[in-house]
This record gives structure tokens, C-alpha cells and sequence, in this order.
């Protein structure tokens, strides 16, 4: 799938473009910066010099995306950390972009970072006739920019030793595979072949927020969290049938993976249910200890509740202030609810989940042909270049009677983070930062807690993973805290 477009080819799209391309290799010009600056949200101005247009291929094939900019704020210098956001979503391609005042580029800008945005190819890119951005394209481009930040390391400010990528859902996705797929040697011929610079591409950081990953396994883990509620109880027979089939698949892909939880209990499709539970207690009462109100409509039990208003004790027993917190207990419904959230009522919250956005379709990933569902984005990422979409899973393929050819498995392969993590030929990013919403319903939880906790398994150097409370499918929020994680990171 993946053709070699030689320098001539490129340099006839490049004049068609109107872009320079080099033909001759990789170029960084140290003079070529200008100046700008960005006034963030809290009113801070921050002045930078800009290199833009920095293509990290040889072998341009789509001109539009294959290259970089890069900001350089005043005071950064070799030794400052490169914060490289990709603004993937929906799988689709990114071109490179500014820093943006609002979210954690304009922040990391503020923060004193080197920031990289580099473009990337995606299901929806053409040149011609040629759909030139379907899997593996994407995390090619982005390995590539990464290679050309180690490549001009020692011309341009920034320390391509302590890169933290950072991106969104689908970039989330593409964030979690810089992370994790460091120097993996089956992407070297595809980078070999677009005229990437001959360096390593593992990060020191990862920040992933809402990835969509593990696709081959995404609709199973989706049918086995939701298939029970009420919205997919209101589903026709057929839908509930696939429902049901898919869903019977999680427990024995769950048992292969071999996790368990950090006080060592092996996870199993009979217990994981109550580990989601646990992390969306855990997560919500972080939220609670904050001040946020958190409703007992949604399935919680507290501590204790009901009891009327002079009913003693109503925080563990504990004096106030001792508890962690100086705040006076919640009144509910003329009751009073404890400090401490004891139980969730998983159905319940559930259902809660999916009041907040309907769920997808079954299956909500793989869906091209199977129940009369059109192609889905991930059909397409998995496409061809003539722009055909196809399956990915081999329960799709066979309801439909495609078939997996070894290019869309290998395709599988190498956009599935989860394949790298704990990897002996892989270098992982010994640092991460995963969010998934607490009320995200865009892929299931038990992704990313299935992703987290192999992080958290492989023995890496930390490993920060929350289900965020109140939080839909959504990036780059609660900066102080990233930005604080990030500056724990990078002083010790
Ligand atoms: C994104 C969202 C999805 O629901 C999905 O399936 C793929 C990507 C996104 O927002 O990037």
C-alpha cells in the first residue's frame, strides 16, 4: 500500500503546490526563524521564534502534511523539553499548526517549552487520485517528526532526549503510540521508504487523552461494558445477538493479556467489572474531596445517608478536619450523605453514562457491512489507497465475508499501541499521563483501563492513569496538573 514517490514525483507536486519540498534531504535552517508571540487566556503574552514548514520526509508524498513547526519561546534553550502536540482527530490528517492560546500548546509555550506541531496524513487525505493517508501513515509521519527533532538536535533549541507528546482521542491514539512504540524495527523499512532521518524515535513522555486504541479488540470490550443497558436492551434481536457474541469475546481476550492490578490480584472477566468500579469510585471521590457535589442518582452509596439531620457520625467517625477535609457534609434529599463514597451501582451509572450521549451503533467500531451499518471512520483508516474501507476484526470479516488480508493485519498491528507496551524490541516512553472521562463513551472503559494497566504492569517509571471524573470525551483539560506532572518529570 505504502508506495515509494520519488524525489521527481514529489518535486512535480511540490511546483503544482507551490511549497518547497527538498529534494536532496532533510534541511534545517537555524536563520530561518521569525518572530511572533501569543497572548494566552490569563492575559500573559509569550514571545517565541517560529520554524515553520519543516518537512521531516525525503520522499514528500502529500505536501500539505508532511511537515513540522516549531516555537521556540524566549529563555528556552538545548536543554529544554520539546512538547510536541499532534492535533489528530477522528483519525483523520492534521496539518501542522500554531500553538493555540487555550489549550496545553499555548500552556506548554507559557511553561517555557519547545513546542512541535508536526502535520500527518489521515483516512481522509489526497493527492490525486491517491488516498495517501490510511494506517500505518499517521504514527509514520509523527515517528518521522520525531526523528527530525533528534536529527537537527544539536542546530535547534530543545532537547530531543526529553520530547512529551501529547494529543486527543484519535491523537490520543497517536500520542500512546509514540509512547510506546519507540525504535520498533517493522516500522523502519516503512520509514526507511519515505525518506525519514536515519535516527531513534522512542519519547521520554507520553500524555494521552481519550485514546481510541486497541481497535481489533474495541467493539468486544464496547458490547461487554454496555450490553446491558437500557439502550442496548431497546435494540432489535439481530443487534442484540451481536451484541451478546461480541461481548462473550472480552473475558478470554482479557485473561491472555494476563494484568493485574497494582496489588497484584490477576484480572479476569469475572473481576474486572468491580476494578472499573473501584477506579470510578476512586475517581469520584477525588472529585467529592474537591468540593464537587456528586449525586447519589448516578448508582453511589455513601458512607451514610438518610439518617436525618442530627444522625451521628456521618464522616468514618472521624472529627471534622481530620478526614481530609474542612468541608461541612452534603444534604441529600433531606438526609445527609457521608464523606466516603462506598459503593457504585454499575448498572446505574451505566445508564447515567448513556443518558449523557447515546452509544454508538453495535458494533461501534467494525461496523462496515455487518447489521446494514455504513463504513466507520476506523473502516476507513484501515482502507486502501484507492480509498476502498474494509474490516479489521475477524468477526466483522466473517459476518461480512471479507477477509483479512496480512496487510490489514499488519496494519492492525502497528496502529494498536497495546502490541508495544512491555516489548522487548520496543522502547516505551518511561512516563505517562492517560485520561479517559468518567462519562466517556466514545470507546469503553475497560480500554483504557486495559492500556493503563499494562503500562502499569511493564514496570515503567510512572504510570498516572484517571478516569476523570465528569469528564466526556474530551483533551488537554486540568492544565495546572498536567503541567505540574510534567515539571516533576523533567527536574528530577
Ligand atoms: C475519535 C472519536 C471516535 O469516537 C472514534 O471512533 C475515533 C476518533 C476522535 O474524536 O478523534
Amino acid at each position: 500500500m505504502y508506495k515509494v514517490v520519488f524525489p521527481l514525483i514529489s518535486l512535480i507536486l511540490t511546483a503544482a503546490c507551490g511549497t518547497s519540498v527538498p529534494a536532496d534531504g532533510l534541511v534545517f535552517d537555524p536563520s530561518s526563524g521569525k518572530e511572533g508571540s501569543i497572548e494566552l487566556p490569563t492575559g500573559e503574552t509569550v514571545n517565541y521564534t517560529a520554524y515553520e514548514k519543516l518537512y521531516f520526509v525525503t520522499n514528500v508524498e502529500d505536501p500539505t502534511y508532511q511537515y513540522m513547526n516549531v516555537y521556540v519561546p524566549e529563555g528556552a534553550t538545548q536543554r529544554t523539553p520539546i512538547f510536541l502536540r499532534t492535533y489528530v482527530g477522528g483519525y483523520m490528517a492534521s496539518e501542522a499548526a500554531a500553538p493555540q492560546a487555550s489549550d496545553a500548546s499555548g500552556r506548554a509555550l507559557a511553561e517555557g517549552y519547545v513546542v512541535a506541531i508536526p502535520g500527518s496524513r489521515g483516512r481522509n487525505s489526497k493527492v490525486g487520485e491517491t488516498w495517501t493517508g490510511r494506517a500505518p501513515a499517521a504514527i509514520l509521519d509523527l515517528k518521522a517528526a520525531i526523528r527530525y527533532l533528534r536529527h537537527f538536535d544539536r542546530q535547534m533549541p530543545g532537547d530531543a532526549e526529553r520530547i512529551i507528546t501529547d494529543g486527543t482521542s484519535a491523537g490520543g491514539a497517536m500520542s500512546a503510540l509514540m509512547g510506546a512504540t519507540g525504535n520498533y524495527p517493522d516500522y523502519e523499512p516503512l520509514l526507511d521508504a519515505m525518506g525519514a532521518a536515519k535516527e531513534r524515535d522512542d519519547v521520554f513522555a507520553s500524555v494521552c487523552f481519550c485514546p481510541i486504541i486497541d481497535l481489533e479488540h474495541a467493539d468486544m470490550a464496547y458490547e461487554w461494558l454496555f450490553k446491558d443497558t437500557d439502550s442496548r436492551l431497546a435494540g432489535s434481536e439481530e443487534q442484540q445477538k451481536v451484541s451478546a457474541e461480541l461481548a462473550a469475546q472480552f473475558p478470554a481476550y482479557l485473561a491472555g493479556l494476563n494484568l493485574h492490578k497494582p496489588d497484584g490480584t490477576p484480572l479476569t472477566g469475572d473481576n474486572f467489572l468491580d476494578y472499573i468500579k473501584e477506579l470510578l469510585i476512586a475517581s469520584a471521590q477525588k472529585a467529592k474531596d474537591a468540593g464537587a457535589d456528586i449525586s447519589a442518582d448516578l448508582g453511589f452509596k455513601f458512607n451514610s445517608e438518610s439518617r436525618g439531620r442530627f444522625a451521628a457520625p456521618i464522616n468514618g467517625g472521624m472529627p471534622q478536619g481530620m478526614n481530609g477535609s474542612n468541608r461541612p457534609m452534603m444534604r441529600m434529599g433531606g438526609g445527609r450523605v457521608g464523606e466516603y463514597i462506598i459503593d457504585l451501582d454499575m448498572p446505574t451509572y451505566l445508564n447515567y453514562v448513556v443518558s449523557t450521549q447515546p452509544l454508538k451503533g453495535v458494533p461501534s467500531f467494525d461496523s462496515k457491512g455487518v447489521l446494514g451499518s455504513r463504513a466507520s471512520g476506523e473502516n476507513e483508516e484501515f482502507g486502501d489507497a484507492a480509498g476502498k474501507a474494509v474490516n479489521f476484526t475477524e468477526y466483522s470479516a466473517s459476518l461480512t465475508g471479507e477477509s483479512l488480508t496480512e496487510e490489514i493485519q499488519r496494519n492492525v498491528f502497528l496502529m494498536n499501541p497495546m502490541n508495544f507496551v512491555g516489548n522487548s524490541k520496543a522502547t516505551n516512553a518511561p512516563h505517562w499521563y492517560v485520561r479517559h472521562g468518567a462519562r466517556d463513551r466514545d470507546t469503553a472503559f475497560p480500554v483504557p483501563v486495559v492500556f493503563a494497566t499494562k503500562l502499569q504492569n511493564a514496570g515503567l517509571e510512572d504510570v498516572d492513569f484517571l478516569l476523570a471524573w465528569n469528564r466526556p470525551h474530551s483533551g488537554d483539560y486540568a492544565l495546572d496538573e498536567v503541567f505540574d506532572w510534567i515539571r516533576q518529570i523533567t527536574s528530577r
